[in-house]
């Protein structure tokens, strides 16, 4: 794991931005995986004004969602697919017929899960996975206790999540119970991953997710497992890591030619 701290949300989104722009000019079919809720938003912002000054374009790219609502009606403004459609999708010259989530309307729920997964395989696997994390440590919708190794599925949303969610919907009563997700594991195929995390309030699960032990308990913390996780952090919520004096050595002498 590489551990970024940077003292902003726009240094962090211009870091990740570097990196997806690097990986456009080796791979313009570039297959990327995009998380909602808001640590990710400054990215996305930055990846449209960097497409809007014409410095690459992603009429090439595929794009995976992490999870989705169950039974949002078609189209619903927080339904996550129509939250990166506003936020990101439809501002750039992607093809919206290349941008996949999850379908949380499916009527044969085993069907659904394993066709997403198919689709993500077919596609030759993500290359790079951006992710937020949840206060409690959960990723994409894999809440503590989730297996592991886990596949795209439904799962039940935690009432914490639910609450911290409401701020999208008029009331905790309007966020669904239900989502589909895709699985631990399924997050781990991917060939890189970064992970976002901005503010106080991720502080802990930051904590257990980089120097925690690996548990179920945070869920995150799987990834001390992967081969290549950048974990980017402004100064609150990497406030409750032990090293982070090591973190912040080891980047600034990062050698010029390497990215993260
Ligand atoms: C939801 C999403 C996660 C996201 C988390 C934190 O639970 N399913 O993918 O990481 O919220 O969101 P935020 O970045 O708004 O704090």
């Amino acid at each position: 794991m590489e551990i970024v701290i940077l003292p902003s949300a726009s240094e962090i989104a211009k870091l990740v931005a570097d990196k997806v722009q690097k990986l456009l000019k080796i791979k313009p079919n570039l297959v990327l995986g995009l998380a909602t809720g808001s640590t990710p938003i400054p990215i996305y912002d930055e990846l449209v004004a960097r497409y809007e000054q014409g410095l690459f374009s992603f009429s090439k790219v595929r794009a995976f969602l992490l999870d989705e609502y169950v039974n949002l009606p078609f189209g619903h403004p927080q339904s996550y697919l129509e939250v990166i459609r506003r936020c990101f999708v439809n501002r750039l010259d992607i093809d919206p017929n290349n941008v996949h989530a999850p379908d949380g309307t499916f009527s044969d729920m085993f069907l659904s899960c394993s066709s997403y997964e198919s689709k993500i395989k077919e596609s030759g696997g993500v290359d790079l996975q951006i992710l937020g994390i949840g206060i409690d440590g959960h990723i994409a919708f894999n809440e503590q206790g989730s297996s592991l190794v886990s596949r795209t599925r439904v799962k039940t949303l935690t009432e914490r999540t639910r609450q911290d969610n409401a701020r999208f919907f008029n009331s905790t009563n309007e966020v669904p119970r239900h989502v589909v997700t895709q699985g631990l594991g399924t997050i781990m195929d991917a060939e890189h991953i970064v992970l976002v995390a901005t503010g106080i309030s991720k502080a802990k699960a930051v904590a257990n997710t980089v120097e925690g032990a690996v548990s179920a308990s945070c869920p995150a913390s799987i990834l001390q497992m992967h081969k290549h996780v950048t974990v980017v952090l402004d100064d609150a919520s990497a406030s409750d890591l032990e090293r982070q004096d090591y973190y912040r050595s080891t980047f600034s002498a990062k050698p010029s030619w390497q990215s993260i």
